[in-house]
């Protein structure tokens, strides 16, 4: 008798490869007690206003929207100029110079946006919390966290599926995961100038 041990797909590999420095952030955002008071919140979304303004390109970038069909309305920037005005304070300025841009290669883009729209799965979770604690909703001050594309939905496993399926080279097989990192260290280079 034979025994074949599959590979991890593509995706589990990805998270496998990031879990490190995912680990890490979600600890740091819980350990600021983000839903204490309303100051603690703003904090947190400005935190990732930074992060979605900065990766804003992705949601145009030309190579990825002939892939995902829907990517302009997986948008969530707007929701979060939303809640800052629901809660009257102002959206944040930022004068960070992007590292995306539509020059940039699929596999890298495809690396950042998984690590972008991941963010909605743990955001579920969040949006109760801020409920919970902060009374606020879908429809006020939470909109961004608690919006359509929060959890695991079939948008999460669209775009698991195209990781899983898209063809790549080995040298576009290390982008996509060059690509995650890099999100994921553009993400706590904000958290430091946010909590310093
Ligand atoms: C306090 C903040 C956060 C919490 C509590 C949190 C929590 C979670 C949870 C529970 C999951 C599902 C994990 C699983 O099923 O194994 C998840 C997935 C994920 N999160 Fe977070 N997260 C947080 C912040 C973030 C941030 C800021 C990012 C991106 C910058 C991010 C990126 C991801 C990604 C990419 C996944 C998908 C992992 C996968 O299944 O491949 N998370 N998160």
């Amino acid at each position: 008798m034979t025994s074949t041990t599959l590979a991890p797909s593509r995706a589990l590999q990805l998270k496998a490869s990031t879990a490190d420095v995912h680990d890490n952030i979600d600890k740091s955002i819980m350990d600021k007690d983000p839903f204490a008071n309303t100051e603690n919140y703003i904090q947190f979304l400005t935190l990732q206003y930074y992060f979605l303004n900065d990766v804003s390109t992705l949601y145009d970038h030309s190579e990825l929207n002939m892939v995902i069909e829907n990517l302009a309305a997986r948008r969530r920037l707007n929701m979060l100029e939303q809640d800052f005005q629901d809660l009257e304070y102002p959206v944040p300025a930022s004068a960070f110079t992007s590292l995306i841009s539509n020059e940039t290669d699929l596999a890298t883009a495809l690396g950042w946006l998984y690590v972008v729209e991941g963010s909605k799965v743990g955001a579920a979770m969040l949006g109760k919390q801020a409920q919970a604690r902060l009374l606020l909703t879908k429809k006020y001050g939470a909109r961004y966290l608690s919006g359509p594309g929060a959890g695991r939905g079939s948008d999460w496993r669209h775009l698991v599926q195209l990781i899983d399926s898209i063809e790549l080279n080995d040298t576009q097989e290390r982008a996509l995961i060059n690509g995650a990192r890099q999100a994921f260290t553009r993400f706590q280079l904000f958290q430091a100038h946010v909590y310093s």
